[in-house]
């Protein structure tokens, strides 16, 4: 008998959770206005709100962090860092920073004016954010297929070749940079071929335009070339994390995906000029050029965070975790995002809720029902999170309306998982039974899904 593959790690250190009622939760979402966001880490048993940020760090990690350099300028956990940045990236300049969205801000400071175009497959919220608040358009040119849920094309998260060229005829004098953000996270934490990311970069020469990565799970993209694209079968992770931004200009990264710490970020360049121009914008908004916000600590847990991510055997156990739950709720038949994502398996609220209006936010719905059911945090990914049009001020619709649950990376175990596979198998029982939704008491005017205010509709 083929033995199962198992996790390549074991347990040093625990940290305990606490169950809680049904009664409890019914009253504290209600005091969090109905807004998981608002609820304390100890009102939560399983904390799927997301992957970000909320990994756990290995021994070498730990030890990195008590050798780190703290020293002001050039600091030795400056140059670990960007040692192993070189090593598994080529980029040979970077720029740390808080974490991504700061990067975001940094990089855009330099690169995009009002009325510009930037191109690409479905923009993370804190990106299109920082896009829109200096009056610029993200645009959205993902594939078709990414909208299907149960489309079982491999790569969701490519870019629409024909989409793309579409807006660099109509609109190129406005594009400074095309953005390739490896997983696709909004599309559902779906991957990019290299095939695809070839393909775009060859446009952005035509046009002579900057290829852009926003690198949050890039070494889980590199999984799924490997698993997913044949010449890339036998090639080790590494190579294939070098391939992929051998393609690309500059990068921003969020290091608390696939950096595997609980705060970071960076940006690496290619250009010397480019990062100049940036490295004055770090120095004013994160830091010196060689901690950019963070303590030298963070950057040496972070040096070490990345050349653990980049190894096969971590990526297969993750990606089986991932799989392992997503299996469980399909044999349920609970509707899902296919093929599943990289960190986190997306439940398709419209489905699983087809009686609760658009407007009274099914994903949001399903989310509470889940909190209630197990103490459960998940995310809607849906009609809260895409905000209004900064124009017309009307909600917009996304094409799918999703509930994530994001798989913390080393966090959890099976038990955990069956856990929630059985909590979404009991709403689901119940899940005719749910007509009405939610809907909006209070609203900030951008990225109002972390602090809105809901009440249930009828009540
Ligand atoms: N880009 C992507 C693709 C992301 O998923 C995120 C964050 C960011 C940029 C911003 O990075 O949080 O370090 O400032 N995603 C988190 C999530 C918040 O839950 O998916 P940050």
């Amino acid at each position: 008998m083929k033995l199962p593959f198992a996790e390549p790690y074991k347990i040093k250190s625990v940290e305990s959770i606490s169950r809680s009622t049904r009664s409890e939760r019914t009253e504290w979402i209600r005091s969090a206005h109905y807004n998981i966001f608002q609820l304390k880490s100890h009102q939560v048993f399983i904390d799927l709100l997301t992957d970000s940020g909320t990994g756990a760090m290995s021994d070498r990690q730990w030890a990195a962090i008590m050798t780190g350099d703290e020293s002001y300028a050039g600091s030795r956990s400056f140059d670990e860092l960007h040692s192993t940045v070189q090593e598994l990236t080529g980029f040979p300049y970077l720029l740390p920073t808080h974490q991504g969205r700061a990067a975001e801000n940094v990089l855009f400071s330099v690169l995009v004016k009002e009325g510009d175009h930037i191109p690409g497959n479905a923009h993370f919220d804190t990106t299109k954010g920082h896009i829109e608040f200096r009056k610029a358009h993200a645009v959205d040119c993902t594939v078709d297929e990414a909208y299907d849920p149960v489309n079982p094309y491999p790569f969701k998260g490519n870019i629409d070749t024909d989409k793309l060229k579409k807006e660099l005829k109509k609109h190129h004098e406005k594009i400074p940079f095309i953005l390739i953000t490896a997983t696709c996270n909004t599309a559902g934490g779906q991957p990019v071929s290299m095939k695809n990311i070839r393909e775009v970069k060859k446009l952005a020469d035509q046009y002579n335009k900057l290829l852009v990565m926003d690198a949050a799970r890039f070494a889980e993209n590199a999984w799924f070339i490997k698993t997913r694209e044949k010449e890339y079968a036998n090639r080790p992770i590494r190579e294939i994390l070098l391939e992929m931004c051998s393609f690309f200009d500059a990068m921003t990264m969020s290091a608390k995906k696939d950096g595997i710490v609980n705060i970071g970020g960076m940006i690496a360049l290619k250009d010397k000029e480019l990062y100049k121009k940036a490295s004055t914008f770090n120095i004013l908004f994160e830091g010196y050029l060689t901690y950019g916000g963070l303590a030298g600590r963070d950057l040496a847990a972070l040096a070490q965070g990345l050349r653990e991510s980049s190894d096969f055997d971590y990526l297969e156990s993750r990606m089986q975790q991932v799989t392992w739950l997503g299996t469980a709720m399909k044999d349920a038949g609970i509707p899902l995002i296919e093929p599943f994502g990289g960190h986190a398996l997306f439940i398709d609220a419209l489905r699983f809720y087809p009686e609760v209006p658009r407007e009274q936010f099914p994903a949001q719905t399903l989310v509470i029902e889940l909190y209630l059911e197990g103490g459960i945090r998940s995310v809607e990914i849906g009609t809260l999170m895409a905000d209004r049009d900064p124009v017309t001020r009307e909600n917009r619709y996304p094409k799918l309306e999703l509930v994530r649950l994001a798989l913390p990376r080393r966090v959890y175990t099976q038990n955990h998982l069956a856990y929630v596979a059985a909590a979404v198998r009991n709403i689901k029982a119940g899940s005719s039974r749910i007509k009405t939704g939610y809907r909006i008491v209070n609203e900030a005017p951008i990225l109002r899904h972390f602090t809105v205010e809901l009440e249930p509709v009828g009540s």
